[in-house]
């Protein structure tokens, strides 16, 4: 078995080349305006084996029993960013940056908090990171190559969050305009809205959307391709030099 020193080299190991550097797509936008639906339609537009979703929702804080209590009577606020843990999310987007494996926790909707146990991420090429607040943290911003918001009207936001929260998190009806009505509006004007005046783009429609889509899929694809004559241009001057050494 390794022992100490070894789990400090293995841990610190890079799963990419010294080349790849990682694009960091950002999307942004209200809850239920389809981030998470828009984020899935790229990946698969895309069609490489390197690309990953990172969804804010694995960053949700642990609460505390009292905040626990709170959030299954739906009267605690996980619209503010105060419910997001921004210094883990940093560190795993500096550590993919890095080269190195990123260890993301797993988020419970049904039981408001972390289960235990990670999923691990090794050497993505790109990473779409969608979340209510991912254009908030000006340090996650400063990372970003292209940053969307989502915009969807209110009524359809919660007529979906409706189907979808009674059906995948665990929720009921009451409970789910409750908590709407108290953080998610609110916390939409207050924290969400303001985002736009720093996207590149704003994509109406959602998913259905499919030219605002297909032109993020060939900016990122533009991406690559750059990212690639860089480093083949880089080696050809190397070539070049060790032949005149
Ligand atoms: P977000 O991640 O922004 O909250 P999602 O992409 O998860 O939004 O969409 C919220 C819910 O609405 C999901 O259940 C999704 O399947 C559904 N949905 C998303 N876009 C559409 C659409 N254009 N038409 C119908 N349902 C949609
Ligand atoms: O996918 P979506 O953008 O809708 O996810 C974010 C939403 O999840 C937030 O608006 C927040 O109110 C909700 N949430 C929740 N319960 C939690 C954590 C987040 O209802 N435990
Ligand atoms: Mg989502």
């Amino acid at each position: 078995t390794p022992g100490s020193q070894d789990k400090a080299i293995i841990s610190k190991a890079r799963y990419a080349p010294p080349w790849v550097d990682l694009s960091i797509i950002g999307i942004a936008g209200g809850s239920g305006s389809g981030k998470s639906s828009i984020a899935r339609s790229i990946v698969n537009q895309l069609n490489l084996p390197w690309v990953v979703i990172l969804s804010m929702d694995s960053f949700y804080k642990s609460l505390d029993p009292e905040s626990s209590r709170k959030a299954f009577l739906n009267e605690f606020d996980f619209d503010a960013p105060a419910a997001i843990d921004f210094d883990t999310l940093l560190k795993v987007l500096e550590d993919l940056k890095a080269g190195q494996r990123a260890d993301i926790p797993i988020y419970s909707f049904a039981e408001h908090r972390r289960l235990p146990g990670t999923t691990s991420i090794y050497s993505p090429h790109v990473v779409i990171l969608e979340g209510i607040l991912a254009l908030h943290d000006q340090r996650i911003l400063d990372m970003l190559d292209m940053k969307i918001f989502c915009d969807e009207d209110a009524d359809v936001c919660l007529t979906r969050r409706i189907i979808r929260d009674v059906q995948e998190r665990g929720r009921d009806v009451q409970g789910i305009i409750k908590q709407w009505l108290a953080y998610v509006k609110p916390n939409f004007t207050k924290y969400v809205d303001p985002q736009r005046k720093v996207a590149d783009i704003i994509v109406p429609r959602g998913v259905k959307n499919k030219v605002a889509i297909s032109t993020v899929v060939q900016y990122i694809q533009q991406i690559l391709l750059d990212k690639s004559a860089k480093h083949q241009a880089t080696l050809k001057r190397l070539g070049r030099e060790s032949m005149n050494t």
